[in-house]
């Protein structure tokens, strides 16, 4: 089948989509398999890319999106509902027979969503950790003490409140330049500081334990500067010791090419990464995947859902630069394209703790997405601009972030970071001509993307 077939099918919704597509080359469905309700939570890239992939599934019955965006109400109803309204979202469930509910961004998880329905008898079953188990994202001292306690690599580090400033001078004054200072608590992506010089440092110790961001930075995390190549490993585990390792991508934050300016939510991602080669990934597992679903485990926390290792590569060794119980924006868009496996069954069995022997299969082709961005983003920037050219994009699908309709259905843009451009490619080079060719074709006024995605591990060798 050519790319432009399989785009084609990618494009279709699940009740015309060929069985055998290599977008849904899963479990074949079978009379005495039951039809699923899902309503999947957030509104992003991600949640598009999911909503799609959800969408070929053979299990499906019906998804619903809440809020979603511009984009999700391709693959399923969007749904006028706040994720962190937990009430309302827990009365339509109700009302929709609504049997799984797929948590896409951390803020629920953090906030309690999974213990929420935990209460309520006969309630859908929950894809996230528990909050004991959301505290991996939501704590960074939490995560730091939960890999010292299972001897997880991870840089060296020391933790500070108000109480201790000059003990967290002291400690900088231990460390070599840059030093990197972490707000405990979720920060949207902000809250970590990388400093060259040491009174700058200490200042900024001061001004985050007196409240830079809010309650977030009252304990602030020190640590060791790793000097390597990072990339994103995904873990869907069952809670019960059964885990599926998903394909592995690298995403670009920075705003500027050559990892220049402020960080973003992710300017693209490519997947495969050339550096997390087999002996790599043995590493992975052995000292990082394993120990960390076996320490949930063991520590009594309940975990039905993706684990997102935020890894750095140093000198060949696998160290932990953080956790987040979610998946990765925009590493989801491409990652939703290279797994050949239909998704939900897997889903369904993660969220009710046996994975059992079912399949997670990888599409070996590459996968790439170039993010197009609102001008001015990260910092401040327009909103409600048209946008045009998405109907004339072919080798590549759009995931939608930051758009949405008005009353008449034109596409406006609503967020920093508006469409990830994502495509498949025989090489690298292919799939990000692809995706290149789409984001170039999709405008708004203001339009910027980042022409250098995956061109550095083009330059790796091994
Ligand atoms: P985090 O929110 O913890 O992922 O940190 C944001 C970014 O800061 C990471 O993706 C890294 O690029 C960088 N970073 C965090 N911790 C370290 C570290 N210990 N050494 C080097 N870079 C780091
Ligand atoms: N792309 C990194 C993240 O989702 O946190």
């Amino acid at each position: 089948m050519s790319i432009q077939q399989n785009l084609n099918t990618l494009r279709t919704p699940v009740s015309n989509a060929p069985e055998k597509s290599p977008f849904n080359a899963g479990e074949t469905l079978t009379k005495q398999d039951r039809k699923l309700r899902v309503l999947l939570l957030g509104s992003g890239g991600r949640e598009c890319a999911l909503a799609w992939k959800i969408s070929l599934s053979p299990r499906l019955e019906k998804l619903f999106v809440a809020p979603g965006n511009g984009g999700t109400g391709a693959y399923g109803e969007n749904v006028a509902l706040s994720p962190l309204d937990f009430e309302a979202v827990a009365d339509f469930a109700a009302a929709n027979d609504i049997d799984m509910i797929v948590v896409g961004n951390e803020d629920p998880l953090v906030a309690g969503i999974f213990d929420y329905f935990a209460q309520i008898d006969g309630a859908p079953l929950i894809v996230g950790p528990s909050k004991a188990g959301a505290a991996l994202e939501g704590s960074k001292d939490f995560a730091k003490r939960f890999m010292m306690r299972h001897s997880i690599p991870t840089a060296r580090y020391q933790s500070f409140t108000a109480e201790t400033i000059e003990d967290g001078c002291r400690f900088l004054e231990t460390l070599k330049a840059p030093y990197v200072l972490k707000a405990d608590g979720l920060a949207a992506g902000k809250g970590v500081l990388i400093i060259d010089s040491l009174d700058e440092a200490k200042s900024s110790l001061r001004e985050m334990l007196g409240g830079m961001f809010g309650q977030s930075s009252a304990t602030v995390v020190i640590e060791e500067f790793l000097k390597g190549i990072e990339c994103s490993v995904f873990v869907l585990t069952d809670g019960n010791g059964g885990y599926r390792i998903l394909p592995v991508a690298k995403d670009y934050k920075r705003i500027g090419e050559g990892d220049t300016g402020p960080n973003t939510g992710g300017m693209g991602a490519v997947s495969p990464v050339v550096f997390a080669d087999k002996e790599f990934m043995r590493k992975v597992e052995e000292r990082i995947i394993i120990p960390t679903v076996n320490g949930l485990i063991a520590e009594g926390i309940t975990y039905r859902g993706f684990i997102f290792l935020g890894l750095i590569d140093v000198e060949g060794e696998p160290m932990v630069i953080e956790y987040n119980v979610r998946m990765g924006d925009p590493e989801t868009e491409i990652v939703m394209l290279r797994i050949a496996s239909d998704l939900l069954p897997l889903l369904e069995a993660a969220a009710a703790g046996n994975l059992g022997i079912l399949p997670l299969t990888e599409d070996p082709r590459f996968a790439t997405t170039v993010m197009v961005v609102s001008g001015g983003y990260p910092g401040s920037y327009p909103k409600g601009k048209v946008i045009t050219g998405t109907d004339a994009v072919t080798d590549a699908i759009l995931f939608h972030a930051g758009t949405k309709r008005d009353a008449e259905g034109t596409l406006l843009t609503s967020g920093g970071r508006v469409i990830a451009c994502s495509a498949y490619g025989k090489d690298i080079d292919e799939a990000l001509a692809n995706s290149y060719a789409a984001a170039d074709t999709v405008d708004f006024e203001g339009k910027y993307m980042r022409r250098d995605i995956g061109q550095d591990l083009k330059k790796l060798s091994k």
